[in-house]
């Protein structure tokens, strides 16, 4: 848990279409009802210069990237962003809940597109130090019905275009992440109606709140 000086990070997490973005404003009521001063921001982007990584990143122009410059440039963006946004905000003992954040890499860059844990690992030490999200709520649903969701929203960016094997096996890596760290990772049954889900929010972010007093 965080110190009692720093604010607390709460990231979000899921596939395409989980419905993230749809809880963000239940987490966000959840927090300003304890008086609680929130940043939010997301990735990959969240700073002007990451957004204009995450440009590159979403382009379905840059179909055929190297996975390694996919991760690198997903970390360099997370610098950048860390930078600029996440710490000044955390050491103002702001919380800083994001959309989105490393997690996200070892799901689509190691599940997705099979770089190992081990390189990722590296990396996040390299630009994180000892900085991890305190809390992650992990939207849960099947693939194809993320996909659904997400393909009736807008143009699908270079990550949405990929194939449904590729989502089950993000899914798949978002899945051992939460068994390897039950308790800062928690699964929200993201299948059901809207209404459901954001009282499983409510009642993880408050209770989550309520014990960092
Ligand atoms: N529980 C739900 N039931 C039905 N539709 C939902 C539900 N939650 C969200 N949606 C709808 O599904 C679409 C995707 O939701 P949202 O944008 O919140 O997902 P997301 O996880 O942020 O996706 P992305 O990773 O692409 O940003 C939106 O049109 C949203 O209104
Ligand atoms: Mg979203």
């Amino acid at each position: 848990m965080a110190s009692a000086t720093r604010g607390h990070f709460i990231t979000l997490e899921g596939i395409e279409g989980a419905g993230k973005t749809t809880q963000r404003s239940v987490v966000l009521e959840t927090l300003r009802r304890a008086d609680i001063a929130v940043t939010t921001t997301r990735e990959p982007g969240g700073s002007p210069i990451a957004e204009r990584m995450r440009a590159l990143l979403l382009d379905r122009d840059n179909q055929g990237m190297a996975p390694d410059a996919e991760l690198l440039l997903m970390f360099a963006a997370r610098a950048e962003h860390l930078r600029s946004t996440i710490l000044p905000a955390l050491a103002e003992g702001r919380w800083v809940l994001c959309d989105r954040f490393t997690d996200a890499t070892y799901a689509y860059q190691g599940g997705g597109r099979g770089v190992d844990h081990a390189r990722i690992a590296v990396l996040e030490t390299f630009v994180q130090g000892p900085l991890r999200p305190d809390l992650t709520l992990l939207f849960d649903l099947p693939a194809s019905l993320g996909l659904e969701r997400a393909r009736g929203r807008s143009a699908p960016d270079r990550f949405e275009t990929e194939a449904l094997a590729f989502h089950e096996r993000v899914r798949a890596a978002y899945l051992t992440t939460a068994e390897r760290e039950p308790e800062r990772v928690r699964r929200i049954d993201a299948a059901r109606a809207t209404e459901a889900g954001a009282a499983d929010v409510r009642h993880i972010v408050a209770d989550y709140v309520g014990k960092a007093g």
